[in-house]
């Protein structure tokens, strides 16, 4: 198969390259044992899934070896994103017993970087996500991959992401600063960590720059990343 093209996906733009390495850092110093990173947010189109992809291309530049998984089966747009022609089987094929783990590996155009698609929309994601496949999942993803990063659908509206959390080693918060409340944000941290998963931080998106002095016409970018001590 054809390797799928990413690497013109990683920001080009100054300050967008920095608070990526500066998140890529922050994540590091989670600890060397978070390898297998949940991306989540309260409301839709916080930009998880721009971000998950971000990241693993940032670590992936960094010699790791790195797969983005695609946890989100029941709106996944990584495949019309990428540009990839034809179904892709993913993730709901290997937790419905129908692929193995190996034949959903994508190689792309960034070395160490893979990708494991969503697979087919399925309705019942969060009773898939809960079934012992998953379970057996992260830790065999873990043997051949350095960081396991995973785009999931929105806390807010599906509880998918809770229901995987245990099986990660962290997740981070996708916050839209042009959006939410800070009490929802905090209602999914709760959700998290009462399901047994560990909040690494959040993430601040869509940051509007043109808003603080100095810096005028970069459009939306990445903002800060907090750990969530410093976000209580
Ligand atoms: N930092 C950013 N700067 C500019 N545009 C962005 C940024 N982050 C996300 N976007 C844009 O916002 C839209 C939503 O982003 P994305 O699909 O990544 O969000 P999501 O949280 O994964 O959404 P969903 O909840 O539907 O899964 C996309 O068009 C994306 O290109
Ligand atoms: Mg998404």
């Amino acid at each position: 198969m054809e390797k799928i093209a990413v690497s013109h996906l990683y920001p080009k733009e100054f300050r967008a390259s920095e608070a990526l390495k500066t998140l890529r850092t922050n994540l590091t110093f989670s600890g060397s044992s978070v390898r297998a990173i949940g991306i989540t947010s309260f409301g839709a189109s916080a930009g998880k899934s721009t971000i998950s992809l971000q990241i693993a291309l940032a670590f992936a530049q960094t010699g790791k070896r790195v797969l983005l998984l695609d946890a989100d089966m029941r709106k996944s747009v990584l495949p019309n994103r990428l540009r990839v022609k034809g179904k892709m089987e993913g993730l709901s094929h290997y937790l419905s017993g129908q692929a193995n783990v190996s034949e959903l590996l994508c190689e792309t155009d960034v070395p160490n970087m893979y990708i494991m698609f969503a697979g087919t929309r399925v309705l019942n994601s969060a009773e898939l996500l809960s079934s012992e496949n998953f379970a057996k999942l992260i830790p065999a993803l873990k043997e051949v991959f350095d960081y396991v990063i995973v785009d999931t659908a929105p806390l807010g509206q599906v509880i998918d992401c809770a229901v995987i959390a245990q099986y990660l080693d962290g997740v981070a918060m996708v916050v839209d600063a042009t959006g939410n409340s800070y009490k929802l944000e905090r209602r999914v941290k709760n959700q998290l960590v009462k399901a047994g998963g560990k909040v690494l931080g959040v993430i601040l998106n869509q940051v509007d720059i043109k808003d603080q002095a100095g810096y005028y016409g970069y459009g939306r970018r990445y903002g800060g990343y907090y750990t969530s001590e410093e976000k209580e």
